[in-house]
């Protein structure tokens, strides 16, 4: 399994219900929807340190239909917004039609940025690679960040939490997800989870390098190039 996968779920669930996928407490994308980008944008920056400027480009992996990509184009003077599915690109741009900052990237989903090395100042992910079904598609999504970013650059990347009551939490989610109709026991949804050591180890060449959990299932790793 190399993540490739994610390319036809992620389509069909981007034309069918969106909103949902993107985040489980909507149904549309309506303005509530996108408010709640930017206020996400607001708090995880904040509790990483991380202010993006007008001289600064950013990459986003995994925009979806681009919930949080207008807050982060309101700080940063470029962000590539990048994602697995076209569909999910599709809305992405409709709804950042406005913003003249913006360029749009599709993703293979086995973790390779088709960018040049050392060209971000910033890289940043929010419940993306928790459904990103291949340990090593992970690991080179964080590898592939490492390389993209300048020397002194900064990622913030959100990833599942190592452990027993996570790994419970997700799971009784993912099953009333599935008795509610959804298609949520796919590997394409459960995604695959990279252990903390392992995280550690593949950032081991980067200044800084810590964990920041938000929540019973999630953890950030902030690192600095
Ligand atoms: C839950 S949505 C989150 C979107 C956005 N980060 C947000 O918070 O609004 C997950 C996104 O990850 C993308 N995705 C899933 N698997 C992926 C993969 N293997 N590689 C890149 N993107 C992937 C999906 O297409 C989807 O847009």
């Amino acid at each position: 399994m190399t993540g490739t996968g994610s390319k036809d779920y992620w389509n069909q669930v981007a034309e069918s219900d969106p909103a949902w996928h993107i985040a489980t407490k909507f149904r549309s994308l309506d303005s509530a929807f996108y408010e709640s980008g930017e206020r996400e944008v607001e708090y995880f920056l904040s509790i990483a340190g991380l202010s993006p400027g007008s001289g600064q480009s950013l990459l986003e992996i995994g925009c979806g239909a681009g919930r949080m990509t207008w807050a982060l184009a309101s700080r940063a003077g470029k962000v590539i917004a990048s994602d697995v599915s076209p569909e999910m690109l599709k809305l992405a741009k409709e709804h950042l039609a406005d913003r003249k900052n913006i360029e749009f990237l599709e993703l293979t989903g086995d973790g390779k940025i088709p960018i040049s090395d050392e060209s971000v100042d910033f890289v940043f992910s929010y419940i993306t690679m928790q459904h990103v079904p291949a340990v090593e598609a992970q690991e080179r999504y964080l590898t592939e960040s490492v390389r993209v970013l300048r020397p002194g650059g900064r990622g913030l990347i959100q990833f599942r939490r190592s452990g027993l009551a996570p790994r419970v939490l997700d799971w009784v989610g993912h099953f009333a997800h599935a008795l509610g109709g959804r298609r949520t026991l796919r590997a394409e949804w459960r995604g695959a989870r990279v252990s903390r050591r392992r995280l550690e180890e593949l950032t081991r060449n980067c200044k800084v390098s810590s964990f920041i959990s938000t929540g019973r299932r999630h953890t950030w790793l902030s690192f600095e190039k």
